[in-house]
């Protein structure tokens, strides 16, 4: 930890706008009164953005609205004057062909507003899934000092005695029903129960993740990831950050000086404790390119190796995130891996303090919610990226999601070309395909669907759910949700639209699959996979216009964090040109 403290006071950039007599500086404070702000909220304290997520469209942060009022009313009680503006938010449940094509969109927008208007520092109000990356990846890009909040989690899903956690609970009534376990009726029965009040997934999908990810990373307030969207404590948090983002821009306490490789490797490793969503993978990955961090798969694969997972949540376990906020949340995490000598202690988090520091002496309340590292739901919880002949840059799969017995499996390929050919096929009782097959799904990478959407966890053929099985092997290179499970292997790079080897899989060759020597293999000579490549037509056209052309031809690849390739790295706060 070498931050040392800005001095205060001293002129800061929203001066550049507003600290002066001249015919611009009137023109940019007159215009802003026209909203009835006092003229001494002009006189050189902190401006402070609240860069919103809200959206009705975005279910999960439709109450983030009202979290900025609590963040307001904190700006405001610590000096600074607070100005509250929307950008494009990504809904990670309804957008289409998948919010993931829109996350670099959502970042693009962060960037360009936090640069060109007259902020000091700025709060990050996030929630859903793809809203926390990008956002994240927008303020590392400007690096102005930024905190983030999370709008929290759903309460727990309850349904005639049972806990339904968000897409968990889908995936399995979905499953039931095509086995004939479940009726229809009972299914939509279940609908409202699953989402019973404002906030993001009650699970430790994405969302959970992401703010689990963000708390650990060193970029919000300790104790933020688990507190429930509806829990007063929120908005307390909520308010308090508000007070602190003020302090941070006093102190000039930027991304820069917290998303260090310390805090990303703490990220990483929290991850595999709290059994985190794949998709951080990728997001980390992002953010760790705009703040020129060095971060790779490789990275993900060491530093996770050897963490337990000790948060029983939904889908590696049982409890919901009200559970775990009951249990201590995030900092009883951090405790454990800080006694076990897996968290760089002394990195800087947004308090100005050591991440250390700020865990100081939390306590368990719940060892079944959070266990004890002998009583862990696996030893290995970290993501595993495994390499081979199939996936030369890597593929992830979550061992904590996956059934044990198929963590080391040999078996016949049954291809589908895209989803469309899946969801064609996968219900077809003349499909030739049992539970030794492996399913291999293509064409559902970042250029390949495009954006990369969440269908990995390919649902099983229902004649195989008829015989009470539950998982089987599946390749793609797709996402899948973070609420979801299942022996799948994920994010297979180079994926096949860009002519990866996954493009050229058949249907009957053996795929052998070693999760614990990381090996993922296509049982084929090199010669005949050359053979194969060389007679490959892309399947993809490219678009003719719009943001679809932009994201088909700059999009990187999974293993890179699927940012643009004219993102990555960080721009600064410097207005390229200013026009008054
Ligand atoms: Fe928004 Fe899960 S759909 S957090």
């Amino acid at each position: 930890m070498t931050f040392k403290k800005a001095t205060w006071p001293r002129k800061l950039r929203s001066q550049e706008w507003f600290g002066g007599t001249s015919r611009d500086h009137i023109y940019h404070r007159s215009w802003m009164k026209n909203q009835g702000l006092p003229a001494d909220l002009f006189d050189g304290r902190p401006v402070i953005g609240i860069c919103n997520t809200w959206s009705e469209l975005t279910p999960c942060n439709a109450h983030l609205r009202d979290l900025a009022q609590r963040v307001k009313h904190g700006i405001y009680e610590a000096g600074g004057l607070p100005l509250e503006f929307p950008v494009f938010s990504p809904g990670e449940s309804s957008l289409r062909p998948t919010a993931m094509m829109y996350r670099n969109l959502c970042a693009m927008d962060v960037e360009e507003a936090l640069r060109a208007n007259p902020l000091d520092g700025v709060v990050l109000m996030v929630g859903c899934d793809k809203t926390t990356p990008a956002l994240m990846m927008g303020a590392a890009s400007v690096d102005i000092p930024a905190i983030a909040v999370t709008g929290g989690p759903m309460l727990s899903g309850q349904w005639r005695g049972q806990t339904l956690g968000s897409g968990t609970a889908l995936w399995q009534m979905s499953e039931m029903v095509k086995s004939g376990e479940l009726n229809q009726t009972d299914f939509l029965d279940a609908e409202q129960a699953m989402s019973r009040s404002p906030g993001s997934c009650n699970t430790m999908g994405t969302a959970s993740s992401m703010a689990s990810m963000v708390e650990a990373l060193g970029m919000a307030l300790s104790g933020n990831a688990a507190i429930p969207a509806v829990d007063s404590r929120r908005r307390v948090m909520a308010q308090l950050t508000g007070r602190r983002i003020v302090d941070m821009v006093k102190d000039d306490l930027k991304p820069s000086d917290i998303l260090t490789r310390n805090a990303f490797e703490n990220a990483i490793r929290t991850n595999g404790a709290i059994g985190g969503s794949t998709n951080a993978v990728i997001h980390l990955l992002a953010i760790a390119g705009r703040i020129g961090v060095d971060l790779t798969l490789e990275d993900w694969d060491r530093l996770g190796r050897d963490i337990p997972t000790i948060v029983n949540l939904m889908p590696s376990g049982q409890h919901l995130m009200e559970d775990f906020y009951y249990a201590g949340g995030l900092p009883v995490v951090l405790k454990s891996l800080l006694d076990g000598g897996k968290l760089h202690a002394d990195a800087l988090t947004v308090s100005g303090q050591s991440i250390a520091e700020d865990i100081g002496d939390v306590q368990n309340w719940n060892e079944d919610v959070i266990r004890p590292v002998e009583q862990a739901l696996t030893q290995q919880g970290g993501i595993a990226v495994l390499k081979g002949n199939l996936a030369p840059n890597g593929a992830v799969i979550k061992p904590s999601a996956a059934s044990p017995h198929l963590m080391q499996h040999t078996g016949r390929a049954v291809v589908f070309e895209d989803i469309d050919d899946y969801k064609a096929r996968i219900n077809d009782d003349a499909l030739d395909v049992d539970e030794t097959c492996i399913m291999v799904m293509k064409n559902c990478g970042p250029r390949g669907y495009p954006g990369m959407a969440e269908v990995g966890n390919m649902g099983l053929p229902p004649k195989v759910l008829k015989k009470g099985i539950k998982d089987m092997v599946r390749i793609s290179d797709a996402r899948m949700s973070g609420t979801a499970y299942g022996t799948v292997v994920l994010h297979t790079s180079p994926e096949a639209a860009m002519g990866g080897p996954l493009a050229i899989v058949q249907n009957g060759d053996m795929i052998e699959i070693d999760v614990a020597n990381r090996r993922l293999h296509l049982d084929l000579s090199q010669e005949e996979i050359e053979r194969r490549l060389s007679g490959w037509v892309a399947p993809v056209g490219r678009p003719v216009s719009g943001y679809a052309r932009l994201f088909h031809d700059h999009v990187e690849g999974a293993d890179k964090g699927a940012d643009f390739d004219f993102l990555t790295g960080s721009r600064g706060h410097a207005v390229p040109r200013d026009s008054h």
